[in-house]
Protein backbone atom coordinates (compact mmCIF):
# COMPACT_ATOMS: atom_id res chain seq x y z
CA UNK A 1 0.00 0.00 0.00
CA UNK A 2 1.93 3.11 -0.94
CA UNK A 3 0.99 6.46 -0.02
CA UNK A 4 2.06 10.07 0.43
CA UNK A 5 5.15 11.00 -1.10
CA UNK A 6 6.61 7.74 -2.15
CA UNK A 7 5.92 5.69 1.41
CA UNK A 8 4.53 3.13 1.97
CA UNK A 9 2.26 1.99 4.95
CA UNK A 10 3.51 -1.37 6.42
CA UNK A 11 2.15 -3.82 8.81
CA UNK A 12 4.34 -7.02 10.17
CA UNK A 13 3.32 -9.12 13.08
CA UNK A 14 6.99 -8.73 14.92
CA UNK A 15 6.99 -11.61 17.42
CA UNK A 16 3.65 -11.98 17.72
CA UNK A 17 2.82 -8.09 18.19
CA UNK A 18 1.28 -6.01 15.07
CA UNK A 19 3.41 -3.17 14.40
CA UNK A 20 2.66 -0.38 11.28
CA UNK A 21 4.98 1.71 10.12
CA UNK A 22 5.32 4.36 7.35
CA UNK A 23 8.28 4.52 5.80
CA UNK A 24 10.23 5.46 2.03
CA UNK A 25 8.94 2.38 0.17
CA UNK A 26 12.43 1.51 -1.07
CA UNK A 27 13.45 0.89 2.78
CA UNK A 28 15.18 -2.32 3.50
CA UNK A 29 13.46 -5.04 6.22
CA UNK A 30 16.31 -4.81 8.45
CA UNK A 31 16.06 -0.92 8.52
CA UNK A 32 12.46 -0.69 9.25
CA UNK A 33 12.71 -3.17 12.25
CA UNK A 34 15.00 -1.09 13.31
CA UNK A 35 13.42 2.54 12.92
CA UNK A 36 9.73 1.77 12.82
CA UNK A 37 10.08 -1.50 15.21
CA UNK A 38 12.49 -0.49 17.65
CA UNK A 39 14.16 -4.17 17.02
CA UNK A 40 17.59 -3.05 17.69
CA UNK A 41 18.46 -6.65 18.08
CA UNK A 42 18.71 -6.75 14.42
CA UNK A 43 21.66 -5.46 13.42
CA UNK A 44 22.78 -4.51 9.66
CA UNK A 45 26.32 -5.16 8.68
CA UNK A 46 27.09 -5.79 4.94
CA UNK A 47 24.14 -4.68 4.09
CA UNK A 48 24.62 -6.21 0.38
CA UNK A 49 23.29 -10.31 1.74
CA UNK A 50 26.68 -11.56 2.27
CA UNK A 51 27.00 -11.01 6.23
CA UNK A 52 23.98 -12.92 7.27
CA UNK A 53 23.71 -10.46 10.67
CA UNK A 54 20.39 -9.28 9.53
CA UNK A 55 18.60 -12.68 9.12
CA UNK A 56 15.06 -13.22 10.84
CA UNK A 57 12.29 -15.36 9.82
CA UNK A 58 9.67 -14.48 7.36
CA UNK A 59 6.21 -16.87 8.00
CA UNK A 60 9.11 -18.97 9.36
CA UNK A 61 11.73 -18.81 6.31
CA UNK A 62 15.43 -16.91 6.97
CA UNK A 63 16.03 -14.38 5.20
CA UNK A 64 18.42 -11.41 4.95
CA UNK A 65 16.70 -8.17 5.96
CA UNK A 66 19.30 -5.78 3.89
CA UNK A 67 17.81 -8.18 0.60
CA UNK A 68 14.27 -7.85 1.65
CA UNK A 69 12.02 -5.06 1.38
CA UNK A 70 9.73 -4.13 4.09
CA UNK A 71 6.84 -3.85 1.99
CA UNK A 72 7.59 -6.93 0.45
CA UNK A 73 6.66 -8.78 4.04
CA UNK A 74 3.59 -6.76 5.09
CA UNK A 75 0.85 -8.73 6.50
CA UNK A 76 3.90 -11.73 7.19
CA UNK A 77 5.00 -13.04 10.66
CA UNK A 78 8.78 -11.76 11.31
CA UNK A 79 10.73 -13.23 14.64
CA UNK A 80 14.02 -12.00 15.68
CA UNK A 81 15.67 -13.09 18.60
CA UNK A 82 14.07 -11.35 20.82
CA UNK A 83 11.68 -13.97 20.63
CA UNK A 84 13.61 -16.84 21.92
CA UNK A 85 14.41 -15.40 25.42
CA UNK A 86 11.50 -16.58 28.17
CA UNK A 87 11.63 -13.18 30.36
CA UNK A 88 14.85 -13.51 31.88
CA UNK A 89 15.17 -16.71 31.03
CA UNK A 90 17.09 -17.70 28.25
CA UNK A 91 16.06 -20.33 25.41
CA UNK A 92 18.06 -23.48 25.04
CA UNK A 93 19.80 -22.55 21.90
CA UNK A 94 20.95 -19.31 23.38
CA UNK A 95 22.21 -21.02 26.58
CA UNK A 96 24.24 -23.20 24.34
CA UNK A 97 25.72 -20.65 22.57
CA UNK A 98 26.66 -19.00 26.26
CA UNK A 99 27.72 -22.24 27.22
CA UNK A 100 30.07 -23.02 24.57
CA UNK A 101 31.49 -18.78 24.07
CA UNK A 102 29.54 -19.00 20.58
CA UNK A 103 28.70 -15.32 21.25
CA UNK A 104 31.94 -13.30 21.25
CA UNK A 105 30.78 -9.79 19.98
CA UNK A 106 27.79 -10.92 19.31
CA UNK A 107 27.48 -8.47 16.29
CA UNK A 108 26.61 -11.94 14.32
CA UNK A 109 24.59 -13.67 17.25
CA UNK A 110 21.19 -12.86 16.24
CA UNK A 111 21.32 -14.04 12.44
CA UNK A 112 23.01 -17.44 13.96
CA UNK A 113 20.53 -17.91 16.42
CA UNK A 114 17.30 -17.41 13.58
CA UNK A 115 19.45 -19.18 11.40
CA UNK A 116 19.89 -21.66 13.45
CA UNK A 117 16.26 -21.54 14.65
CA UNK A 118 15.16 -22.14 11.33
CA UNK A 119 16.95 -25.56 11.13
CA UNK A 120 16.20 -26.81 14.43
CA UNK A 121 12.47 -26.49 13.42
CA UNK A 122 12.91 -28.22 9.99
CA UNK A 123 12.97 -32.23 11.62
CA UNK A 124 16.39 -32.83 9.92
CA UNK A 125 19.18 -34.49 11.69
CA UNK A 126 21.53 -32.20 13.14
CA UNK A 127 24.94 -33.20 12.54
CA UNK A 128 27.82 -31.20 12.46
CA UNK A 129 28.41 -30.97 8.85
CA UNK A 130 24.75 -30.08 8.47
CA UNK A 131 24.82 -27.38 10.77
CA UNK A 132 27.97 -25.80 8.53
CA UNK A 133 26.14 -25.91 5.56
CA UNK A 134 22.57 -24.24 7.06
CA UNK A 135 25.04 -21.50 8.80
CA UNK A 136 27.04 -20.42 5.65
CA UNK A 137 25.27 -17.36 4.71
CA UNK A 138 26.26 -16.12 8.34
CA UNK A 139 29.85 -14.86 8.83
CA UNK A 140 31.41 -14.63 11.93
CA UNK A 141 34.64 -12.89 12.78
CA UNK A 142 35.28 -13.96 15.90
CA UNK A 143 34.99 -17.48 17.08
CA UNK A 144 35.95 -19.78 14.15
CA UNK A 145 32.72 -21.41 13.67
CA UNK A 146 33.26 -24.46 16.28
CA UNK A 147 31.47 -23.60 19.18
CA UNK A 148 28.76 -21.81 17.11
CA UNK A 149 28.17 -25.43 15.26
CA UNK A 150 28.84 -27.03 18.93
CA UNK A 151 26.05 -24.89 20.32
CA UNK A 152 23.47 -25.70 17.90
CA UNK A 153 24.31 -29.75 17.92
CA UNK A 154 24.07 -29.69 21.57
CA UNK A 155 20.82 -27.76 21.34
CA UNK A 156 19.28 -30.41 18.35
CA UNK A 157 20.44 -33.19 20.65
CA UNK A 158 18.15 -31.67 23.85
CA UNK A 159 15.14 -31.09 21.10
CA UNK A 160 15.52 -27.01 21.34
CA UNK A 161 13.43 -25.65 18.67
CA UNK A 162 14.31 -22.42 20.06
S1 LIG B 1 23.55 -6.88 6.63
FE1 LIG B 1 22.25 -8.24 5.60
S2 LIG B 1 23.49 -9.90 4.95
FE2 LIG B 1 24.86 -8.45 5.85
S1 LIG C 1 30.77 -13.32 17.73
FE1 LIG C 1 31.70 -11.60 16.79
S2 LIG C 1 31.15 -11.75 14.72
FE2 LIG C 1 30.47 -13.57 15.59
Amino acid sequence: MTGGMGTAETTITLNGAEVTGRAPADTTLVRWLREQAHAYEVKEGCNEGTCGTCTVLVDGRAATGCTTLAVQVDGAAVETSASLADGEELSPLQAKFWETGAAQCGFCTQGMLMSAVELLRSGVEVTPAVVREHLHGNLCRCTGYQAIVDAVVDAAAEGATR
